[in-house]
């Protein structure tokens, strides 16, 4: 048996070492995000979770960690630079401090609709922000829907004058808060996992999200009143950071962008449906009175705000501004 050591000392040498290469770790890809599981873009990351697992489940695993429970949307970015989460989908609105660009999508009354911003996101001008986050470090991989904005208060806002003073908590963004200032209301730029507890205590009387947000975050038990305003958008960019995403090898990248897209076009087929959902559920509660707006005090709330594009249009661009305008055609 003597005779065979150094052959077997070979041999268990191979079998180590194509064990270690089989189970070499997974790359990791943890998606960090704010809102709940059961939200357009839980599920898109639900569904990114399912697709990789599937296609490369020996290669690569992502984690979920919703509901700011790694990272709220202020610290996120700055997590992904350093190389501590690898997906995150902030809202269009919390770019601020990276581009002037991505605030066209909080030009209050720029979109008539959900289809119009589908159209400008999916046009030239819309794809070619997707870089916009480059020379930062960040890659823009794509947009994902969550809905249209409308105004919860404490008390009800019928026309603009109702919000007169009154303080709403805005994410961070300058045009929101310019927004704000055009009602003479008083803003403030607070995560998304305080609003709650400060609509709760009165510490705020009111705030503008999508019905999802709304419901799901359970603002409607403490905001006995909705302004059906549609006046604004609220979706998202899904980005990575530069450096882990050039640093994949090429075939595992084209799986996982792959993946990722089939994820975000489940998640924004979604987003209607979730919108919708959850405004028959906060009907249903009986806790919250939606107003519906006619087209005199519609008229009002443009009126007001809509001057606050004058105000960004050189900081975002006029061509920007256009071809958003365009895609409501
Ligand atoms: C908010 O902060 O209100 C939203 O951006 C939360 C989200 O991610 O939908």
């Amino acid at each position: 048996m003597r005779l065979f050591k150094p052959a077997l000392t070979a041999l268990s040498a191979a079998i180590l070492m194509a064990s270690t290469a089989v189970m070499a770790d997974p790359i990791t890809i943890k998606f960090s995000h704010v809102v709940a599981e059961n939200t357009p873009k839980g599920q898109m990351g639900k569904k990114f979770q399912e697709l990789v697992a599937e296609r490369l489940g020996d290669q690569v695993a992502v984690e979920l960690y919703p509901s700011s429970q790694l990272y709220g949307d202020d610290k996120v970015l700055e997590a992904m630079l350093l190389g501590d989460v690898q997906l995150a989908a902030p809202s269009l609105s919390k770019f601020q401090k990276y581009t002037d660009q991505l605030q066209v999508f909080d030009l209050p009354f720029l979109f008539k609709d959900i289809e119009a911003v589908e159209r400008f996101q999916s046009s030239e001008t819309g794809q070619s922000l997707l870089t916009a986050l480059e020379p930062k470090g960040l890659v823009g991989l794509g947009y994902l829907h969550n809905g249209m904005k409308q105004l919860s208060a404490s008390s009800p806002l019928t026309v603009p004058d109702d919000a007169d003073g009154k303080k709403f908590r805005i994410m961070t963004s300058d045009v929101l808060e310019a927004q704000f200032d055009a009602l003479d209301a008083v803003s403030l730029k607070k995560p998304f996992s305080e609003v709650f507890i400060l609509l709760q205590t009165k510490a705020i009387d009111g705030q503008e999200n999508t019905y999802s947000n709304i419901y799901s975050q359970k603002f409607f038990e403490v905001q006995p009143y909705i302004t059906e305003s549609n006046h604004g958008v609220l979706d998202y960019m899904v980005v990575s950071s530069a450096r882990f995403w050039n640093g994949l090898p090429e075939e595992v990248r084209g799986e996982v962008k792959s993946a990722l897209d089939e994820a975000i076009a489940y998640g924004n087929e979604l987003s209607q449906a979730k919108n919708l959902e959850a405004k028959q559920a906060i009907i249903d509660s009986g806790q919250s009175e939606i107003i519906t707006l006619d087209d005199a005090q519609r008229q009002q709330w443009v009126d007001a705000m809509k001057p606050v594009w004058g105000e960004f249009a050189d900081d975002i661009g006029q061509d920007i501004i256009d071809a958003a305008q365009d895609a409501n055609r």
